[in-house]
């Protein structure tokens, strides 16, 4: 308690006080009695979890929800405990608490990096008026699969983005003050190569090239502990055979070793318990072991370290240098947080009432939602609407849906809190008139349980029908269940799931003046749509102010301005499709049939990585590329706001490293630009290249720059760019 002491002083000073007991009760964490986020943890197990909190014998909790139970809990820790060492409080707060944002690979549409810190900065000061200290979140896995339903978690298939994406959350987590009242301690998920799961299902197994893991999997980690995330969650999968919770290579030698990484690595959920399920510990004692050796530092809901690390001290079979390491870190984070100066700073039932759905947050949630939002269409410049426009038919389930724009992590707000489509699209016009169409999902708000989707009941169809026969225009809002994407969530397809292609053919059928409106977690297949329809947005699932937002983009009052962080495929065959891939030895059209192709399919997809139109247009001239002190190259270019109203545009500039001694991608990305353009204005948009972003890892993971030719590209997409050649010396 000596605030005259730093906090490595403090930490030695407690440390020393430590029994071994008391010093593994550190390194445990308990799900609250009733709260799962994974296989469920025993309701029986709440006397257990009482008795080690009294003990001192648990480090952290997670799930708890509100000031009230926290405080109920910090208390037993606090006053009955011999140490009386205060817990963290840790939960899922992945875009929001109780006010949400969008998804998160729908912030990352936006490329606003102000705005997605923005985002968390509200995240976390919800989090905190509700008592919490920490989440886990960034999740900073990149992936480019879309079947696997955890891509609405992170920030798409992009390293660079990811990596600015994830600091942003993490600055914004974090703050400049872990200790002040609204900043919360972040945490970099899942360490790694999660996102690369065979067949985009669910834990699957990945197996993927050295090449892969240091050049896309590592760099957004890398980025986020150097900008000082304070503690990192490990992953499910294997990585060359190891499970990543038992991985030392990953979790010592790199992330703790070669990157310096001072925090500490929480398991996940029950992930020491699967180090026996992937068939690489006997049991749940060796798991222990393997797990403590390897630096996973506390043990989520496994009962591993509570109920094996002592014997394995005593047995010499874990070190107690290895329990004390861990144990520095955990309590060094508590101390910087002021929990042990004030373990109940945190619960103030007061801001805890007006904190949450401040105004404040509900207008930050809704900027950042219309920024997310991504024009796909816009044939014949239907959109916007007119406010004056009659006679708008506004159809499908989704339109009135409160929750599914809440996305799937929402364990922290409330069901039927979000604006619907509708909703906001009354407070434009009354003009509008609604038909469901027939329900899309039968099911269940447990996020536990699987959704049924409908697949026979098309008795909502016909009124659907009649009423865009009697419309001008048609809004069609079609897309997945909140609960269709997420953990647990892989689909096999990436269609519009059960009747809704049905229905939008049958709409079409009679009035083909249709703007469809896509409320989804997920990169989905389209071209049906695409090929169809006039317009069509990219809505993802945007949050509390979901309504709004679109209805603001539909009428016009703002300009989208989203850019897809995500390739969006022709046919779920072609995934994983992704636009930074390699050239292969066959990349050209030949006039025989061997070259890289499909016999049913192109290989290009729907819509490329960084795809977004806008209500004006967009010229891009006089690309200039020239060398610089340093081996840096100064890249410039003209944009132009072509149209007759203003529009923000995200300008990006990509590499092509020729030749090199490990084959590099046709592109990467490597500098964006979100510019604002009046109409008629011009702007020179200037990027510098060093060797950071010129260099490559190979494969015995050293980052190498090596000299020859460059193509430099800058456009309004990954597709669409001007290109120059450059050489590096
Ligand atoms: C879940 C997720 C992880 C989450 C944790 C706690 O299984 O994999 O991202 O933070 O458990 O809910």
């Amino acid at each position: 308690m000596n605030t005259e002491q730093n906090t490595a002083a403090r930490v030695e000073t407690l440390l020393q006080q430590m029994t071994l007991a008391e010093k593994i009760g550190q390194m445990n964490q308990y799900s609250d009695f009733w709260e799962v986020t994974g296989p469920n943890s025993q309701a029986g197990d709440a006397e257990m979890k009482l008795d080690h909190l009294v003990q001192g014998r648990v480090g952290s909790m997670l799930n708890v929800r509100g000031v009230e139970h926290i405080y109920k809990l910090q208390k037993l820790a606090v006053e009955e405990s011999r140490l009386g060492i205060p817990l963290i409080f840790g939960f899922d707060v992945i875009h929001g608490h109780k006010t949400l944002g969008p998804i998160p690979l729908a912030e990352a549409a936006s490329w606003d990096l102000v705005a997605i810190e923005q985002a968390a900065r509200v995240a976390a000061t919800e989090a905190a008026a509700v008592g919490l200290n920490w989440t886990f979140a960034p999740m900073v896995d990149i992936s480019r699969d879309a079947r696997w339903g955890r891509v609405m978690e992170g920030a798409g298939e992009d390293p660079y983005l990811g990596a600015q994406v994830g600091v942003a959350r993490v600055k914004g987590f974090q703050g400049e003050d872990l200790a002040a009242n609204n900043t919360i301690a972040a945490c970099a998920k899942h360490f790694a190569a999660y996102g690369f799961p065979e067949a985009g299902r669910e834990y699957n197994t990945v197996d993927i090239g050295t090449s892969t893991l240091y050049n896309v999997v590592f760099p957004p980690f890398r980025a986020v502990v150097d900008a000082g995330v304070r503690t990192v969650m490990n992953a499910f999968n294997i990585l060359n055979g190891v499970p990543a919770t038992a991985n030392s290579q990953l979790q010592r030698d790199l992330l703790k070793g070669a990157w310096g990484f001072d925090g500490f690595i929480v398991s996940d959920w029950r992930s020491v318990v699967e180090i026996v399920t992937h068939g690489f510990a006997a049991d749940l004692q060796e798991a222990a072991i393997i797990a403590a050796n390897a630096g996973s530092d506390m043990d989520m809901e496994s009962y591993a370290y509570i109920h094996h690390l002592e014997a394995a001290v005593v047995s010499g079979a874990v070190p107690i240098a290895v329990v004390d390491d861990a144990v520095r870190r955990i309590v060094r984070l508590k101390f910087e947080l002021g929990l042990f100066d004030d373990p109940y700073r945190y619960c103030d039932v007061e801001r805890e009432r007006t904190m949450i759905y401040h105004p404040d947050h509900l207008a930050a949630a809704l900027d950042m939602a219309r920024k997310s939002i991504v024009l796909l269409k816009n044939q014949d410049n239907l959109l916007p609407l007119s406010r004056k426009q009659e006679k708008i038919a506004v159809i499908g389930a989704l339109a009135v849906d409160k929750t599914s724009p809440l996305g799937s992590w929402r364990i922290g707000s409330d069901d039927e809190s979000a604006v619907s489509v509708l909703e906001g699209l009354l407070a434009y016009s009354q003009n509008i008139r609604y038909a469901q169409g027939g329900d899309v999902f039968v099911g269940t708000t447990d996020f536990r349980e699987e959704i049924t989707v409908n697949e026979t009941d098309r008795s909502g169809f016909a009124e659907a029908i009649k009423l865009a026969q009697e419309s001008a225009v048609v809004v069609m809002v079609l897309g997945e269940h909140g609960f269709q994407s997420g953990e647990a969530r892989s689909r096999t397809q990436l269609d519009l799931p059960g009747l809704q292609q049905e229905l939008l053919e049958a709409v079409y059928a009679v009035n083909p003046n249709i703007v469809l409106v896509l409320m989804n977690g997920r990169p989905l297949a389209i071209p049906w749509a695409d090929e169809h329809l006039p317009a069509i947005l990219e809505t993802w699932q945007l949050g509390t102010q979901s309504g709004h937002a679109i209805a603001e983009v539909l009428f016009g009052d703002y300009n989208p301005s989203g850019k897809l962080p995500m390739t969006f495929p022709r046919n779920v065959g072609q995934v994983p499709i992704y636009y930074n891939h390699f050239r292969t030895g066959r990349p050209a059209v030949a006039e025989d049939v061997f070259w890289s192709h499909y016999i049913d399919e192109a290989n290009t997809p729907l819509y490329p990585f960084g795809y977004g139109l806008s209500y004006t247009t967009f010229a891009y001239a006089n690309l200039s590329v020239e060398g610089i002190a340093g081996r840096s190259i100064k890249v410039s270019i003209e944009v132009a706001n072509q149209g007759n109203r203003s529009g923000e545009e995200v300008v990006q500039l990509y590499i092509c490293d020729q030749v090199a001694t490990v084959a590099r991608p046709v592109k990467e990305l490597k500098g964006f630009e979100k510019v604002e353009l009046a109409p008629g204005e011009m702007k020179v948009v200037v990027f510098i290249l060093t060797e950071k972003e010129l260099g490559f890892f190979n494969n015995e993971g050293m980052f190498v720059v090596e000299p020859g030719a460059f193509t430099i590209m800058v456009g309004t997409n990954s597709r669409d760019v001007l290109s120059a050649d450059y050489r590096l010396a």
